[in-house]
């Protein structure tokens, strides 16, 4: 409010002959302890996740606090030739003040240090376009800080490796694989396995590798300003609006109108603050039968995408109470039902859990498939949640061609290995064919193939046809593989960047483990994921509330 007094005063002091008007916009909405500037009804302008942080945040629900960047100012920094707009930063600092006193910590303090995500979220939701950065705020001496003052340099070293990829990939485009091959490397020296059984030396060894290949890639030293970080992240989530592959996104769902995506920057909390921690995603209700029970799984000693990007088997939800807290669990239901009483509907989320207490990070409308929007309805009504006439808007009907498909078990284990844009849905199960020519050929033979290909070309279309299913690791949405397998209903999985496709050995790799042609595969064309063995398919049958 006084920086808004005083623009106005010194725009008036210079125009004395010309009134200017001066427009001040509001910029930035605050949400925390218990009250929040907006709400569950501002999604085009706070963006999905921005709207339902504040709802939950007004609802009493747990939520880090923090502050949502309106989309409209996306449109002035991508209008602007990608600059931010004059005042925002002040607006920004001024807002990271109210939530250093929300939560008694302060921004790059050693001593007492405030870590911050920042997150990306449109008014519709667009499954992996736009980026986020977690623990940012971090730098050789905050993480020394962290470390004593959590008497846990484990955690400490963990994040900021965390934060050094995630800037360098997302804010300054370094591929992810240089820093995983860093991690791979060191846990082969350690003789490992797994992320977990890293200890706080082995940690440090990381961070120190992943700076080198910070340094070596972006010609200069990891930024150890938070400041510097916060404005970069933010201004890379609304680069990432005008993308390439954002802009594909909203071409092939034919999303027009929007102004860009909100920036959402709030104080972090820790999955993996040691076993009384974890992260986790859920639906409350079942998406693929309906049925009315709690649907997710959570890792233990996790950040992150570290729940979908496989590392780690995570635990299904509802052996959250035998396998890592009663207390956990119980307030998992209570916010399940406190969800669906506000919402009226199936809802998403996600949370973590902070050396036992949970937060709240995102909530959203489930994605259903018609089963389940079917059952579901039914269900609700009967419940007295919804009334006849919302029952029936719930199921769509364009949606009830899936019926005819089959589908992923939703109770299987998914083991995914790599993930990519959802080109064409459906799910396919069949062994790596390496050209269009074997997969013809093996699919004569009788068997089940899946066309595994850097990109595709007009030659390959019989090859194309032949296969169960078509993964790429190079191209978007509107790709050539994309767009013929969408042409004939097939599942189609592309820009699965990750896959080092190896045509003249008939081998594919990823996260260190090598594929070849008798190795099965699962690609889901619904989330983009890729999945290692055959998963059990589900055939969806019309039967009780139909
Ligand atoms: N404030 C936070 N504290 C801890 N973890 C967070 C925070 N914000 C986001 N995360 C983690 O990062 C993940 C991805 O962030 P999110 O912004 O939800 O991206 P997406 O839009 O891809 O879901 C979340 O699922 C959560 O695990
Ligand atoms: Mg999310």
């Amino acid at each position: 409010m006084l920086r808004q007094a005083k623009t106005l005063k010194t725009s008036a002091a210079k125009s004395r002959t010309r009134v200017v008007p001066t427009r001040t916009v509001k910029r930035v909405y605050f949400f925390g302890a218990g009250k929040a500037e907006g709400n569950a009804a501002m999604k085009d302008l706070l963006g999905g996740k921005g709207a339902n942080l504040a709802e939950m945040t007004n609802m009493g629900l747990p939520v880090p606090p923090g502050f949502t960047i309106t989309t409209a100012t996306c449109k002035e920094y991508n209008d602007l030739g990608q600059k931010l707009p004059r005042g925002l930063m002040e607006e920004v600092t001024a807002n990271l003040r109210k939530l250093e006193k929300v939560t008694g910590k302060k921004f790059g303090d050693p001593d007492n240090p405030l870590l911050v995500a920042v997150r990306s979220g449109a008014a519709i939701s667009m499954p992996g376009m736009m980026d986020t950065v977690l623990n940012i705020g971090l730098n050789d001496q905050v993480v020394e800080g962290l470390a004593r003052l959590t008497n846990n340099p484990r955690f400490a070293y963990d994040s900021y490796r965390r934060l050094i990829n995630m800037y360098g990939d997302t804010v300054m485009g370094v591929a992810h694989e240089h820093f995983e091959r860093e991690l791979a490397a060191v846990k082969k020296a350690r003789g490992v396995e797994l992320d977990t059984q890293l200890n706080a030396e082995d940690l440090k060894e990381v961070v120190q590798r992943y700076k080198r290949v910070y340094r070596e890639h972006v010609g200069e030293d990891f930024p150890q300003d938070p400041m510097k970080q916060l404005q970069g992240a933010i201004e890379a989530v609304f680069r990432s609006w005008m993308g390439e592959r954002a802009i594909q996104y909203r071409k092939i769902h034919d999303v027009r109108g929007l102004l860009g995506t909100a920036v959402n920057v709030q104080a972090m909390v820790f999955g993996n603050m040691g076993d009384d921690s974890a992260t986790g995603v859920a639906f409350t209700r079942n998406p693929s039968t309906g049925e009315n029970k709690f649907f997710g799984e959570f890792l233990i000693n996790a950040q992150g995408e570290d729940v979908v990007a496989g590392i780690r088997t995570p635990i299904d939800c509802n052996r959250m109470a035998q396998e890592f807290s009663k207390q956990s669990w119980k307030q998992l239901l209570k916010i399940k039902e406190i969800l669906e009483k506000r919402y009226r509907d199936v809802q998403d989320f996600e949370f973590t859990i902070e050396r036992g207490k949970l937060y709240m990070l995102q909530t959203r409308t489930g994605k259903r498939n018609a089963v389940a929007a079917v059952k579901i309805a039914v269900d609700m009504y009967r419940e007295g949640l919804i009334d006849q006439k919302t029952a029936v808007l719930r199921v769509d009907p364009a949606s009830l061609d899936q019926l005819l498909h089959p589908m992923f078990d939703p109770t299987a284990q998914r083991n995914v290995i790599a993930k990519g844009l959802p080109a064409s849905p459906g799910a396919a199960v069949g062994k790596c064919a390496f050209s269009a020519e074997e997969a013809h050929e093996r699919t004569q033979n009788g068997e089940k193939v899946i066309l595994i290909r850097k990109e595709t070309s007009p030659e390959d279309v019989q090859g194309m046809h032949s296969a169960v299913g078509i993964l790429t690791s190079t191209g978007g949405m509107t790709s050539h593989a994309a767009v013929v397998a969408r042409g004939w209903g097939k599942p189609c999985v592309v820009g699965a960047g990750a896959l080092q496709i190896d045509e003249k050995s008939r081998t594919f790799t990823v996260n260190g483990k090598t594929y070849g042609p008798q190795d099965w595969i699962s690609i889901d064309g619904s989330t983009g994921e890729v999945i290692q063995g055959q998963m059990p398919t589900v055939e969806p049958q019309m039967s009780g509330p139909f």
